[in-house]
């Protein structure tokens, strides 16, 4: 449950240049998802309210995310972490909130759990709450100093670290997940200076400005953190990316579904598959995708928002995106299945076969070389090899409706809008440009006509 008291600020303005993008940093994936998308999740699972500091490619972060337009706040310049926070502090105190939660917008792997236990701390008895990671190679990370007794005094940044002055590197460091008692920081937050090296306001002095004045600074060392570290560089975003790639599969097998060849398995975070679903790598099933239980995906399919009710089957090298595929339905291999694609109960759609906006009734089946667009199949209606639904004249697109039970013969176009009855025939190679009533033959093809004698010579 969000904390009503809670208001979480995402710092996400920055250009990431160690990424040679001209996408922000933030909207780089991670199983599909946008490191952005995944951090506002673990931030709206814990926080009433969340703003985004937004600044490098705004207007691409707005696309990316509509849904968090609302809690932009615009950085003009990215003078640093400090100034972000500065920026955004005018909403944080309007939302009324005791508590701010500061969370890097490059960190994918942060769960809700951990800014849950920071919250936590933070909320029983400390003004600052930061959660630091002990690191084998600190890199460039924010190095956490300690004074004799353990406590917290400061985190000087990598660029400004010096043994002789800082003392020896213990390796431990900020991970950049803040939590600050509004009223208790604010001052603090405006004293920050750009003294040091990169000439930026860094959020990090707050801890050595508060710890200095006596304040309550509290670190949650967790021997796990290294993971909610920021990814700055493709090495560190696919590093990320396998980490939870693998987590995801552990706790898939674990929970009891069927995988073959788990380590070419990609399920993304938010995908349902349920125990018993059976996916053979390598595959990638990504967004909201749900594969049910008794559900069977094979290799080389990829599944975005798509759902695979029980006892269906996406057989290999198929793609599906938004589409439904009900109990005991199959498709592919070499299947198209794009928005709104729907293969009712038993249905079937066999190799090369393209369906948009288009549903196949119970047990109708669609075996070879076929393009469906904006059409409906009554049930167990055939559509023969290389049927083309023409569903666009070029200005606008035109429902196909074709009846339970007709058949439809090989290499037809049916020429939209226009409706096939029900148990209606279509001969082979015929272009249908007018209905035909229900329990027809229509033939709509140049006759054939033998010229005796015209063939090859012996
Ligand atoms: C930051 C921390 C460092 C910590 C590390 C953890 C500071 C000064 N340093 O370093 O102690 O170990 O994260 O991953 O905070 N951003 C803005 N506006 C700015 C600058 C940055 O919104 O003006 C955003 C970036 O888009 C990014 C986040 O803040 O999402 C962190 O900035 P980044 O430059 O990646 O900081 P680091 O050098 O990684
Ligand atoms: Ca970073």
């Amino acid at each position: 449950m969000p904390h009503q008291n809670t208001i979480a600020v995402i710092l996400a303005a920055g250009k990431g240049t160690r990424m040679h993008s001209d996408k922000p940093k933030v909207l780089q994936t991670v199983l599909g998802e946008t490191m952005l998308g995944l951090v506002a999740d673990a931030a709206r699972s814990v926080a009433a309210s969340v703003l985004t500091v937004v600044g490098h490619g705004q207007d691409m972060v707005a696309k990316a995310h509509p849904e968090l337009v609302e809690g932009f706040v615009l950085q003009e310049k990215q003078l640093g972490t400090g100034h972000a926070l500065q920026v955004a502090w005018d909403r944080v105190r309007a939302s009324g909130a005791s508590h701010c939660l500061i969370i890097n917008g490059d960190t994918p792997l942060v769960t809700a759990e951990v800014v849950e236990d920071l919250l936590e701390t933070a909320q029983t008895g400390a003004d600052l709450a930061f959660i630091t990671a002990v690191l084998p190679y600190a890199g460039t990370f924010g190095r956490v100093l300690r004074g004799a007794a353990g406590e917290v005094t400061g985190i000087v940044e990598a660029k400004d670290y010096d043994p002789a002055q800082h003392g020896p590197d213990t390796g431990e460091v900020n991970t950049g997940l803040f939590c600050l008692g509004v009223a208790a920081m604010e001052n603090f937050l405006f004293s920050l200076t750009d003294a040091n090296r990169a000439g930026e306001l860094y959020i990090t002095d707050l801890v050595g400005l508060a710890a200095e004045a006596g304040l309550r600074v509290h670190a949650l060392r967790r021997e796990d953190a290294g993971e909610f570290l920021g990814v700055n560089s493709p090495l560190e975003l696919a590093s990320a990316e396998e980490r939870l790639r693998s987590d995801i599969v552990d706790r898939l097998l674990s929970s009891g579904c069927l995988l073959h060849h788990p380590a070419s398995v990609v399920v993304g975070p938010n995908a349902v598959v349920e125990p018993g679903a059976e996916l053979t790598g390598p595959c990638r099933i990504l967004g909201r995708s749900k594969v049910a239980r008794g559900a069977k995906v094979c290799a080389f399919c990829q599944l975005t928002d798509a759902i695979v009710e029980a006892g269906a089957e996406v057989r290999e090298f198929s793609h599906l995106e938004s589409a439904r595929l009900e109990a005991g339905a199959a498709a592919g291999p070499y299947a198209r299945l794009r928005p709104g694609a729907v293969l009712m109960e038993n249905a079937r759609v066999g190799n090369f076969v393209e369906m948009k906006k288009a549903v196949l009734g119970p047990g109708a089946k669609a075996g070879h070389l076929s393009y469906l667009g904006d059409a409906t199949v009554g049930a167990g209606a055939n559509i023969g090899a290389g049927t083309i639904t023409c569903n666009y004249d070029g200005t606008n697109k035109h429902q196909t409706e074709i009846g339970a039970g007709a058949f439809i013969g090989s290499n037809t176009a049916l020429v939209a809008p226009v409706r096939v009855g029900e148990n209606a025939l279509v001969g082979a190679g015929s272009v249908i440009t007018k209905d035909v009533p229900d329990s027809a033959l229509a033939i709509a093809r140049g006759r054939q006509s033998n010229l005796p004698g015209h063939g090859k010579k012996p």
